[in-house]
């Protein structure tokens, strides 16, 4: 898949954003090495930490499906900004995804600015 479409997919989940609280729809797509794509939004709660964001449903979904390899997630908001992973999503993307595994990180009008999750998280933690 290309890039164009793995955004457009990440925009058509900002749709199904549930946030009520903030107002600010997230969308994120995630691209598996096979070419599957999964997506999330942000699922927002009255109990506001019990929130998740975009990325963490999107990941969450493709490895309780079976998938652990990934090659790429597209992150889209409603802001005209370019729209950067929280540090609970890095942290939980390091869990699977290595050093060059690409973040793009768009904006509203679906342009985007390219990194990695090396740049976004040096040092990750883990066991
Ligand atoms: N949010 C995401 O979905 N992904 C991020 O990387 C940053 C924040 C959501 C969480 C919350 O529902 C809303 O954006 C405002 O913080």
């Amino acid at each position: 898949m290309d890039t164009e479409n793995l955004i457009q997919a990440a925009d058509q989940a900002r749709q199904k954003a549930y946030a009520p609280y903030s107002g600010f729809r997230v969308g994120a797509a995630l691209l598996c090495r096979d070419g599957r794509v999964f997506t999330g939004c942000n699922i927002e709660n009255a109990s506001y930490p019990v929130s998740n964001c975009a990325e963490r449903t999107a990941l969450f979904a493709a490895v309780s499906e079976g998938y652990r390899e990934f090659e790429a997630i597209a992150v889209i908001s409603d802001s005209a900004d370019f729209t950067s992973p929280c540090g609970v999503c890095r942290q939980a993307l390091s869990e699977f995804c290595g050093p060059d595994f690409t973040v793009f990180m768009c904006n509203s009008s679906l342009a985007y600015r390219q990194t990695t999750l090396s740049a976004l998280l040096p040092f990750a933690f883990s066991l």
